[in-house]
């Protein structure tokens, strides 16, 4: 069967990774959450005390940064390889999602990210999910999904998957965390968030999972069958 190319993207916390990785799940297919190796980025910066208002310093720095996924059949999960380190758990952390959105807005950890996500799209048979994959990533993707949801249903998604870990978080964080990063996704100048024209909108606050994916899916198999 004709392999294609699934581009997913949205604002932050509207499942799209959710639905890229059960859609991916369904095709068989690899799943890749393009938005964690931004975060493994910025823990590496944190980590090394990168000052990220310096370019040079950040394009210095990425020479060292080493980014893979590694996969985990009992869990059916892609896990964060940072420099051969397993990051998943950390870069999900408050002080990463803090910083993430203004280290994705650096150009040159843009063009470092971009260029192994599209060296992954090379043997197609890929669903990447994120900010700019159907506009600069894979602009030649045959399925496009623009993934919405309603700000207050994302608040509250993102809510209860942080208080699960940390208790003391409070939802006006986690409201202020989200518009911070909405308004830098889609203000930079570099590959702003933005839908691309031929994409299609799937707003999600009021579906099932399976309800999103039976969509999503039925939008595959058209593609693939054309
Ligand atoms: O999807 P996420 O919330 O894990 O993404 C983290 C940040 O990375 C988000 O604020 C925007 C940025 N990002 C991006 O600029 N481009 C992508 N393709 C994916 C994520």
């Amino acid at each position: 069967m004709k392999k294609i190319i699934i581009a997913i993207d949205g604002y932050s916390s509207c499942g799209k990774s959710t639905l890229a990785r059960a859609l991916a799940k369904k095709m068989h297919y690899v799943f890749i959450d393009s938005g964690a190796m931004y975060r493994a980025i910025t823990l590496y910066l944190i980590q090394h005390k990168i000052k990220i208002h310096h370019e040079i310093e950040v394009a210095n720095a990425l020479k060292n940064v080493h980014l893979a996924f590694e996969f985990y059949p009992e869990t059916e999960q892609n896990n964060m390889l940072l420099n051969g380190v397993n990051v998943e758990a950390e870069i999900r952390d408050m002080a990463v999602s803090a910083k993430v959105s203004e280290v994705a807005a650096i150009p040159s950890v843009r063009k470092f990210a971009v260029a192994q996500q599209q060296q992954m799209g090379k043997l197609r048979g890929i669903v990447m999910d994120g900010r700019d994959i159907g506009t600069t990533v894979f602009p030649q993707a045959e399925l496009k999904i623009f993934v919405t949801a309603d700000p207050a249903v994302r608040v509250e998604r993102r809510f209860k998957e942080l208080f699960e870990k940390n208790k003391n978080i409070t939802i006006e964080e986690v409201k202020a965390n989200l518009e911070m990063r909405d308004y830098i996704d889609t203000n930079r100048s570099e590959s702003p968030l933005r839908k691309a024209n031929e994409s299609k909108e799937l707003n999600n606050s009021h579906l099932s999972r399976e309800e999103q994916l039976n969509i999503a899916y039925k939008w595959a198999m058209e593609k693939i069958n054309a």
